[in-house]
C-alpha cells in the first residue's frame, strides 16, 4: 500500500539538515512505523499513550470498532475504561512533571500591531483553573454543553480548557458566524451557558459581538429555549482589566462599540474571575466521554454536530502535531487558523499544548495593516513551523515577492497547508519564495470528522509532489473505491474512503447517530466515506480532487449548497434557488447563485443586495454570494431534478454542455447562458 520505493526525480525535498534529530528522519523509517501502526495498532498507540497521565488504565481493547453497517451499530472506542483529563495532560503535566511552567504557551498578537501579550504554561493553568471555578459557580457540571463565541484571544483557549477540566463539552462557534447560526448550534447541542465577548476588530472593521450574541439568545428564547447565563469578556471595553490575558486596553478606543447588558443573564468575565480561586481539581473522565462538539456543513443543509471524545482525540492530535510538524522543544509554531474551526481546535489548542509547544496566537488578518504582516510576525517571533491555508497563500501571492522578501524568514523550518487542495502554482510560490526552497511543505489532508491529519507528508521523510497530500499518517488505511464500491488498485481515481479507525476519528453526530451512520458509512458498508474524490498516481501518491457531494469549499471552509439555497428561498421574492461553485483565483471556489423569482417580482440591484444580506445574516459572511443570477427557469430533468452539472458549466462559461437530452426544456439553458454574470475583476 505504501510504495517500496519513492521516485527520486520530479519530487521536492526540504533541506537535508532537517533529517538530523527528526522524529521520522527517512522514508524507510516512515514505512516501518506505518507497518507497525497497521499491524499492531494497540502497541503503536499504546506506546504513544505512555507519555500521558492516566488516573486509571483502560480495561477493554485499545482500539475497538465496527465500520460495517450490515453488522450492527457503527462505533469506535479507544482506551475504553481508562480515566484521565485532557486539561490536566496539556497543562498540569507540563507544569509539574515536565517542568515547563515558565515556558511560553502563547505569544498573543492582536489585530492592531503593538497589541501583544504572552502567557506561560503556569499562567495558563492558573487562568484555566480560575475560569473552571467560575463555570462551576454558574452551575456547569460534567457532561453539560457550553457554547463559546469568542474572537482569537487567549481567553478562548482558557474557556475551552476550563470546560475540559470539568468534563463539560465545549461547542465553539466561529465568531464570524451569524446570530442565527449561533442560535441553531446552541439549541442543537442543548447548551446551558454562553461565553462571549463585547466585540473585536477584524482589520478596520469593528464586530459588535455582544449584539450578535444577544440576538442569538433572543432567537433561542423565541423558540422556547432560554439560556440563563452569558459570560461576557471585555475585550474592547474601556474599563481596564488587569485580568485580561490578551488585551492591553490602554491602546484601544472604540467609539462605536456597543455592549447591551441584560442583568438577569449577563455576567462580567473579569468580575467572576477576580473572585475565583486558581486551584481546581480536574474532573476525571472516561476515555469515551465527550470532549467537544463542532459543527460542520452537511450536504442536506443542516450543519452536523461532529462529536469527538477524550482519549483518542488527545492521543491523535498530540501524535500528529509532534510528527507532522516534527516538533522540537525550541520551536515557535504558528497556525493561522481560527480556533472556531477544527484546525484551531486540534492545532492551535490541543496538539501544540499536549507537546508543550510555544505558539503564536494571532487575532488579526494577513492583510492588515499591510500584506507583509505574516512575514513581519514570522521574524518578530522567530517562527520555525508555520501552518496556513492555500487561500491565504494565493491572496498574498497576488502582491508579489517584495512584501515577503523584505523580511528574513530565516527561522522557518517547516511550512504547512490545510483546508483544500493547493494548486501547484501556489505550492511553488510558498516553497520557493516564502520558504526559500529550504522548508518542506506538509500538505495535510483531513476533516472536522477525522480529528487530525490523515493524509500528509512527514517533513524530513516524505519526498513531496506539489499538490499531493502524499501518504497516510500512522494508523490510517485509505482506499479508493469505484461507484460499485470495489477497491481499486494501483493508479486509479474514485471515492476516498478509510478502512479502519484511528484514535481521533469522530464518534457520532451529536444527538443523531442515524445521521452519522447514513452520512459516512451507508454508501459503502465497511468503510468511512470522506466525501472527497481522490486519485492515486503511479508512485502511490494520493491527490485529493475535491468534494464529490453538494459541498463547496470557499477559502478552505466547507459550505453546503443546500444551506445557502434555503437562506435564499426564505426571501419572499424567491421561489427557487440553486447554488453551484465557480472557480475563484483566491478563494478556490466562489458561490454562484441562480434564483427564480415569484410571480410579479423583478430582479434588480436592490433585491440582489437584500439577498446577499439575507445569506450573510442567516449563515455568516463566509457564505456571502459572489454572483446572483436571475433565472426565469432552472434546467431540470423530466422528473424535476435540477441538473447542477449544467448550472456549474453555465457559471463557468463552458459552452459545450455535453449531453443535455434529459432536460425537460433546453431553451432554459440558452437564456441562462446569455444572462450569465461576468467575473468581477
Ligand atoms: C478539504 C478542515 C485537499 C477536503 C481540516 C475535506 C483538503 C474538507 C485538504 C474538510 C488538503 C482539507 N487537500 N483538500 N490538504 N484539507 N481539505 O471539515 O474537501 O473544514 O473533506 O476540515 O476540506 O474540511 P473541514
Amino acid at each position: 500500500m505504501i510504495p517500496d520505493k519513492v521516485p527520486k526525480d520530479d519530487v521536492f525535498y526540504g533541506a537535508a539538515e532537517l533529517q538530523k534529530g527528526a522524529h521520522v528522519p527517512t522514508f524507510e523509517k516512515y514505512k516501518d512505523m506505518y507497518m507497525q501502526s497497521i499491524q499492531d495498532p494497540d502497541k503503536f498507540w499504546g506506546d504513544m499513550a505512555k507519555d500521558f497521565f492516566w488516573k486509571s488504565q483502560h480495561t477493554g481493547r485499545f482500539l475497538d470498532y465496527n465500520f460495517d453497517v450490515t453488522k450492527g451499530e457503527i462505533f469506535t472506542k479507544c482506551m475504553a475504561g481508562a480515566s484521565t483529563n485532557i486539561c490536566y495532560n496539556v497543562l498540569d503535566r507540563n507544569v509539574h512533571d515536565r517542568k515547563l511552567g515558565d515556558k511560553v504557551a502563547f505569544h498573543w498578537e492582536g489585530n492592531e500591531p503593538g497589541d501583544e501579550s504572552m502567557v506561560t504554561y503556569r499562567e495558563l493553568l492558573h487562568a484555566v483553573c480560575r475560569f473552571a471555578n467560575v463555570l462551576k459557580s454558574q452551575g456547569v457540571r460534567k457532561g453539560d454543553r457550553v457554547a463559546i463565541y469568542l474572537p482569537m484571544v487567549v481567553e478562548l483557549v482558557v474557556a475551552m480548557l476550563a470546560c475540559a477540566r470539568l468534563g463539560a463539552v465545549h461547542s465553539i462557534v466561529f465568531a464570524g458566524f451569524s446570530a442565527e447560526s449561533l442560535s441553531d448550534r446552541i439549541m442543537d447541542s442543548g447548551c446551558s451557558l454562553l461565553v462571549t465577548a463585547d466585540g473585536f476588530y477584524r482589520g478596520d472593521k469593528l464586530i459588535n459581538l455582544k449584539i450578535l450574541a444577544d440576538e442569538a439568545l433572543q432567537k433561542c428564547r423565541d423558540k422556547g429555549f432560554p439560556l440563563h447565563r452569558c459570560i461576557v469578556l471585555k475585550h474592547l471595553s474601556k474599563e481596564a482589566h488587569e485580568t485580561s490575558l490578551s488585551c492591553p486596553p490602554a491602546k484601544r478606543s472604540c467609539p462605536d462599540l456597543q455592549v447591551p447588558w441584560n442583568p438577569e443573564v449577563d455576567r462580567c468575565w473579569h468580575a467572576l474571575v477576580a473572585a475565583a480561586s486558581d486551584q481546581c481539581e480536574p474532573e476525571w473522565c472516561e476515555s469515551e466521554d465527550p470532549l467537544f462538539i463542532l459543527y460542520t456543513s452537511g450536504s442536506t443543509g443542516k450543519p452536523k454536530g461532529v462529536l469527538h471524545t477524550l482519549s483518542g482525540y488527545m492521543l491523535y492530535t498530540a501524535a500528529t502535531f509532534k510528527l507532522v510538524f516534527d516538533h522540537r522543544p525550541d520551536d515557535v509554531y504558528w497556525c493561522t487558523a481560527d480556533i472556531g474551526w477544527i484546525t484551531g481546535h486540534s492545532y492551535v489548542t490541543y496538539g501544540p499544548l499536549a507537546n508543550g509547544a510555544t505558539s503564536v496566537l494571532f487575532e488579526g488578518l494577513p492583510t492588515y495593516p499591510d500584506v507583509s504582516r505574516m512575514w513581519q510576525m514570522v521574524d518578530k517571533y522567530r517562527v520555525s513551523k508555520f501552518y496556513t491555508a492555500p487561500t491565504a497563500i494565493r491572496l498574498l501571492m497576488k502582491y508579489g515577492n517584495e512584501p515577503v522578501q523584505k523580511y528574513k524568514r530565516d527561522s522557518l523550518k517547516v511550512l504547512g497547508t490545510v483546508g483544500e487542495p493547493i494548486n501547484p502554482e501556489a505550492w511553488h510560490w510558498y516553497f520557493s519564495v516564502v520558504g526559500d526552497s529550504r522548508c518542506p511543505i506538509v500538505d495535510t489532508f483531513w476533516q472536522t470528522e477525522t480529528g487530525g491529519h490523515v493524509l500528509t507528508p512527514l517533513p524530513a521523510a516524505t519526498p513531496m509532489k506539489p499538490g499531493s497530500a502524499t501518504f497516510p499518517f500512522f494508523g490510517v488505511v485509505p482506499a479508493i473505491l469505484n461507484e460499485c464500491g470495489e477497491e481499486l488498485e494501483g493508479p486509479s481515481e474514485g471515492y476516498l474512503v478509510f478502512k479502519q479507525p484511528w484514535p481521533g476519528v469522530m464518534r457520532t453526530v451529536y444527538g443523531n447517530h442515524g445521521r452519522f451512520q447514513s452520512t459516512y458509512f451507508k454508501k459503502f458498508p465497511g468503510y468511512y466515506v470522506t466525501g472527497d474524490g481522490c486519485r492515486r498516481d503511479k508512485d502511490g501518491y494520493y491527490w485529493i480532487t475535491g468534494r464529490i457531494d453538494d459541498m463547496l469549499n470557499v477559502s478552505g471552509h466547507l459550505l453546503s449548497t443546500a444551506e445557502v439555497e434555503s437562506a435564499l428561498v426564505e426571501h419572499e421574492a424567491v421561489a427557487e434557488a440553486a447554488v453551484v461553485g465557480r472557480p475563484h483565483p483566491v478563494k478556490g471556489e466562489s458561490l454562484y447563485c441562480f434564483v427564480t423569482l415569484g410571480d410579479g417580482r423583478t430582479f434588480n440591484p436592490t433585491l440582489e443586495a437584500q439577498l446577499r444580506k439575507q445569506v450573510r445574516e442567516k449563515i455568516g459572511a463566509i457564505a456571502t454570494p459572489d454572483y446572483i443570477q436571475d433565472a426565469p427557469g432552472l434546467p431540470k430533468t423530466r422528473s424535476g431534478k435540477i441538473m447542477r452539472r449544467v448550472l456549474r458549466q453555465i457559471a463557468r462559461g463552458e459552452k459545450d454542455l455535453g449531453d443535455i437530452s434529459t432536460l425537460a426544456d433546453s431553451s432554459v439553458v440558452e437564456t441562462l447562458f446569455i444572462n450569465r454574470c461576468q467575473p468581477a475583476l
